[in-house]
């Protein structure tokens, strides 16, 4: 009787702590007294938010959105359609949001919206799922970054040496990308990757590595340094999208758009979960709010002016490559380029690799920066190891942290392909904006007279709308991705095991010392 008394006592205990929630007022309380500048307008959140979200996506995983891969059938010119279904399950959450940050205005998006509302063992999980999103979201735009800067390097054939301009595939992918490259031009794998001791493939993607290092130090030198870094690749970016859309447009054949769904409705959902991955990142906006003039009206117009600009221009970019290559010839790592060598205009290939390359470096710049952050946060709540958070005094940054930022993404990109990657990437998204929907659902139940400045129209259609269109693209692509669909679950699994091996105790000896 003792004994189970004991027992439920413990067991009530622990519930209490896995759902001991941070409570509003003190987090906008702290957000008030943030010593952060407040400097940023909408105009420099809208700025931020397209350097966070046009990039790989529109870069290089439009290819293989529409031409589909080993795993699943590509949308075909309807990839148009597959951007507005990414766009309609994205604008739902977008709305989520910016109700919740123009609400609650604090550093830490999504981690620290869960702490508020739903405690702190989900609150973790969600912080781990957002390491999906940014972490390895890295290693796929730092893949597709080495495809660019390849093709950039080609341009040059005629000026540089042949081991510059042309040097060997296994030094700049990694092992499955090659087998599938191999498998489709019908080459032998052992003609292209050496193989130490006759049995382990050697392939190591050294310009991911290049990149990365060289950001991890310049994210070192401080955030200022990085932002006014970050704006002129934006700018780059930008005009070289527009460009594309209109030169192109002069080379478009409109024969090329029919079949227009050659794999039907499933080929068009599954490049919806793909190009999925073009339109985050729009989420890393609600970072800043603790920096923003007026975040109660400035991060709704940041969030949604941001979206929208970049579903405008998505659409521009796929009708105008649909319609100038046939969908099937489509490159699916570099094929805005490419589509330009097809109709015979190299120079401008090499025009575009350059713009590539700038936009996907600012992404991976803000990506590596919002991993940090998180995980700050996180280890400010003592979920992580304290040393990790060391900051340098002089530069104000967390250099360990950031280290192993960068280097986690360098393992990655040793072991993981840029499709497999972008995968897992979109399952994390794809759950953290199905929880932010949750979020504002429940706030509206439990603090429903709390002022807030935006709100979600048709609470709770619209936040239940969310739910279902990102739900139902999770369900459709576990069901189709073979390899993701076991990562995805796998990596839930060692978020549990850490949190509660290290995450659950450290958090409560804090307590204890309180
Ligand atoms: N949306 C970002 C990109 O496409 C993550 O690179």
């Amino acid at each position: 009787m003792k004994n189970n008394a004991l027992n439920t006592k413990w067991l009530k205990g622990f519930i209490s702590n896995l759902l001991e929630k941070k409570s509003i007022d003190e987090v906008v309380e702290t957000a008030k007294k943030s010593e952060l500048k407040k400097t940023l307008s909408a105009f420099d959140l809208i700025i931020l938010g397209i350097g966070a979200v046009v990039g790989t996506g529109i870069f290089t995983i439009i290819g293989s959105a529409i031409v589909g891969g080993p795993e699943g059938a590509g949308a075909g010119p309807a990839i148009i359609l597959s951007m507005v279904l990414a766009a309609i399950a994205s604008i739902f959450s977008a709305l989520c949001y910016s109700e919740i940050a123009a609400m609650i205005p604090i550093a830490g998006s999504a981690y620290t919206y869960t702490y508020v509302t739903m405690g702190e063992f989900m609150a973790w999980l969600v912080g781990w799922i957002l390491m999906l999103e940014y972490a390895i979201g890295n290693i796929t735009i730092a893949s597709a970054w080495s495809g660019y800067f390849a093709q950039f390097l080609k341009g040059f054939k005629h000026v540089l040496p042949d081991f510059i301009t042309n040097f060997p595939i296994w030094l700049r992918n990694d092992f499955r990308s090659i087998t599938i490259m191999c498998d489709k031009y019908g080459f032998d794998v052992h003609d292209k990757v050496p193989f130490l001791f006759d049995k382990i493939p050697f392939a190591i993607n050294l310009p991911a590595i290049f990149i990365v290092v060289i950001l991890t130090l310049i994210l070192v030198k401080g955030v200022r340094e990085s932002t006014r870094f970050a704006g002129v690749m934006v700018a780059i970016n930008l005009f070289i999208i527009s460009t594309f859309i209109v030169v192109g447009a002069n080379y478009v054949q409109p024969e090329n758009w029919t079949p227009f769904m050659p794999n039907g409705f499933s080929g068009v959902v599954m490049g919806a979960f793909l190009i999925f991955f073009a339109y985050i990142g729009f989420d890393a906006i609600s970072t800043t709010a603790e920096e923003t003039k007026n975040p109660q009206k400035d991060i709704p117009i940041g969030i949604l002016g941001t979206l929208c600009i970049c579903t405008v221009l998505y659409i521009g970019v796929a009708l105008v490559l649909t319609g100038m290559v046939p969908y099937k010839l489509i490159d699916i790592q570099a094929p805005i380029a490419h589509a330009m060598h097809h109709v015979g205009k190299d120079w401008f290939a090499g025009f575009i690799s350059a713009g590539a390359i700038a936009g996907l470096t600012s992404v991976l710049l803000v990506y590596q920066l919002g991993t940090v952050r998180i995980l700050y946060a996180m280890s400010r709540d003592k979920f992580l190891p304290r040393n990790l958070r060391a900051v340098n005094r002089k530069t104000r940054v967390p250099n360990l942290l950031t280290w192993v930022c960068g280097l986690v993404v360098i393992i990655g990109s040793l072991f993981m392909d840029l499709n497999i990657s972008a995968e897992l990437c979109n399952f994390g998204t794809f759950t953290s904006f199905i929880i932010i929907c949750i979020i504002v659902l429940i706030l509206r139940k439990t603090d429903p007279d709390r002022k807030r400045p935006f709100k979600v129209p048709f609470v709770p259609l619209f936040p239940i709308l969310g739910i279902v269109f990102c739900g139902g693209l999770i369900i459709f692509s576990l069901k189709t991705l073979k390899t993701s669909s076991v990562l995805f679950p796998i990596w839930i699994i060692i978020g549990v095991m850490i949190y509660f091996a290290y995450g659950y105790r450290a958090h409560r000896n804090k307590n204890q010392k309180r």
